[in-house]
């Protein structure tokens, strides 16, 4: 990120929610504040995405993997966990449309975009319930223990953490301080997050495009650092403790989501997990 700057990809992903509600009506993951938090106006969103046709792709992968990361957390206030942490929140919204009661939120950002994004919410009117507590945090400055501690979150208490579009941000080290924390956390306690495959195990072609979006995000000022392969990277969350490991790659995320498998069975790309304690 740019020092002192909010996050340009947090308003790029959150562009894609809105483009996602104009253009496929929220079919994967309907989002009612989408367009009214990013204050843009829907026209000419919708004119920048069809002139960009190969957007799409990465406009439903972000769609899937929002809609993945709400049906887990239904799924754990179902069974009684009581504190959702969203890691690197950008303009998600699920804070401002939370229908579980109990379900305490805190929104954990950088500094300069969770600044960002109190002045969006409160030019588009959008209120903040007091289930919410806002957690200004910089992965690389500050550990999360501390951020959190200062919040009032109950680190003897399960919790569920989503942490969406961020790890290839950080680097590897600062991805492992946090799932360090996570594991540490009461048992049944959850994370869900994206990943990315080495762009080195992509076919020539993916590799390519791959490159070109690297190239994009890096010209913001936000690099991708940290990729993982699914082989590696299991073993690593079991070691910490996740005894349960959800991961869809690229082929399952079509399936599922997109209601078609797109090209070979092992495609490389971006992944969905969700990893629980115990
Ligand atoms: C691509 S955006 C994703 C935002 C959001 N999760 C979404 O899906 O719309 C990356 C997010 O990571 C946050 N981020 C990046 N580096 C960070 C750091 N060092 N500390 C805290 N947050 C960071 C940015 O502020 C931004 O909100």
């Amino acid at each position: 990120m740019q020092i002192g700057q909010p996050s340009r990809t947090a308003q790029r992903a959150a562009a894609h929610r809105a483009v996602h509600q104009l253009l496929e009506q929220g079919r994967i993951f309907h989002d009612p504040l989408a367009v009214r938090i990013l204050g843009e106006s829907p026209r000419t969103l919708e004119a920048e995405a069809v002139a960009n046709p190969g957007q799409r792709g990465m406009r439903l992968f972000i769609a899937a993997r929002t809609r993945f990361a709400e049906t887990a957390v239904a799924a754990s206030a179902k069974r009684g966990v009581r504190q959702l942490v969203v890691l690197g929140a950008g303009l998600d919204t699920f804070a401002y449309r939370n229908p579980h009661e109990a379900l305490r939120v805190f929104e954990v950002d950088h500094p300069a975009t969770q600044a960002w994004k109190r002045q969006r919410l409160a030019e588009a009117n959008i209120a903040a319930p007091d289930t919410l507590t806002f957690t200004p945090v910089d992965f690389e400055r500050v550990s999360l223990a501390e951020g959190l501690a200062a919040a009032g979150f109950d680190a003897a208490a399960p919790a569920i953490f989503t942490w969406l579009g961020v790890v290839p941000y950080l680097t590897e080290q600062a991805v492992f301080a946090t799932l360090g924390f996570i594991a540490g956390l009461a048992k049944g306690s959850e994370v869900v997050f994206t990943y990315s495959d080495p762009p080195q195990s992509m076919p020539a072609r993916a590799e390519g495009a791959h490159g070109r979006r690297a190239a994009r995000v890096a010209a913001l000022g936000e690099p991708w650092l940290t990729f993982f392969a699914p082989q590696t990277l299991h073993p690593r969350l079991r070691a910490l403790g996740f005894g349960e490991i959800e991961d869809l790659g690229p082929t399952e995320v079509s399936i599922l989501y997109f209601g078609a498998p797109a090209g070979s069975p092992d495609r490389k790309g971006g992944h969905l997990v969700r990893a629980r304690l115990g």
